[in-house]
């Protein structure tokens, strides 16, 4: 039991890491524009959401919670060659912490996955050294660390559109995951993914319209509802989608950029989209509930009992 624990806290913080490594690479790429290194960057992004998915899976297994706490993001470095730099650095703390992890760990099918992440790591480590050696060749905007951007040109009320969507898009990125990760039923879990991927999409469209504009996405996230039963769960999910839809097409209306409007309207018509997948997923569950209630058995999983849901970190 004591090794299950210990276990479960050398997972939980790889997972914080993975997700730092994420939001810190996500930000060097959307700060570079349209360019061929925001795409390598972005590639191993999703090499690192991967990692953050299998680690998460790894910790349910063992009878843990997945950990949406997040590591440091280091958003420093004035130059894009010297952010690379800092890149470099996080790969290469993974790759000792990932070893130590292997060597203390004895469960040999959770070995074998760290095993398989750190030959990511060591790939990324050589990817960021040679991405920083390009940058380093090419001009730039000039020196600025990206905290400091401001989008001093654009309507301010644009900005904070476009930063409250970032913050949405981050917070149900978390939450459809976290419900995949600890959903018993897989298919509701699957489409959870799914719709997860999907606003990973938004996050990046609006990000690269604030860097577009000047500005530097700041990717925190809002009020999280993670726990409770598969149906509460969807209900808190389908909240967040009648919320979300509300809101975009009343900003829709006050943008003074006639440009980001289309933008906007094709997110707002994702989130209602959603909403709907989950209206449906909710009336199966429901369905599947009844038709065991029954068959005089309760339906429910063994783990997940009928808890309020619960909000962290508002
Ligand atoms: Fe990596
Ligand atoms: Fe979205
Ligand atoms: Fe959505």
């Amino acid at each position: 039991v004591d090794d299950t624990i210990a276990t479960i806290e050398m997972l939980s913080a790889d997972m914080r890491d993975e997700h730092a490594a994420i939001i810190q690479y996500l930000q060097h790429a959307y700060a570079l524009g349209e360019s061929g290194e925001a795409c390598e960057i972005e590639a191993i992004a999703r090499d690192e959401m991967r990692h953050f998915d299998w680690l998460a899976e790894a910790i349910v297994e063992l009878g843990g919670k997945p950990d949406l706490d997040r590591a440091a993001v280091d958003l420093s470095g004035s130059l894009p060659a010297e952010r690379m730099a800092r890149d470099v650095a996080a790969e290469e703390r993974a790759i000792s912490q990932y070893r130590d992890h292997i060597e203390r760990i004895a469960d040999p099918k959770i070995k074998r996955l760290l095993g398989r992440i750190l030959s990511d790591e060591e790939s990324h480590r050589a990817d960021f050294t040679g991405i920083a050696a390009e940058l380093a060749e090419e001009p730039t905007e000039g020196p600025i660390v990206l905290a400091e951007r401001t989008a001093a040109g654009a309507h301010p009320h644009d900005v904070d559109i476009l930063q409250a969507g970032i913050e949405h898009e981050y917070s149900v990125i978390l939450q459809y995951l976290y419900h995949d990760f600890v959903m018993p039923e897989c298919e509701v879990g699957r489409e959870l993914e799914m719709q997860a991927i999907n606003e990973m999409q938004h996050l990046g469209w609006l990000s690269e319209e604030l860097v577009e504009i000047g500005g530097h996405p700041r990717i925190e996230h809002t009020g999280l509802s993670l726990e409770g039963s598969s149906q509460e769960m969807l209900e808190a999910d389908i909240e967040a989608e009648n919320a979300v839809a509300a809101t975009y097409t009343r900003h829709i209306e006050q943008l003074e950029n006639e440009e980001l409007k289309p933008l906007l309207t094709r997110i707002r018509d994702h989130e209602i989209y959603h909403e709907e997948v989950f209206q449906d997923l909710a009336a199966e569950l429901h369905d599947a509930g009844a038709e065991g209630a029954e068959a005089d058995s309760p339906p429910e999983p063994e783990g997940h009992s009928f808890t309020v849901g619960s909000l962290i970190k508002d």
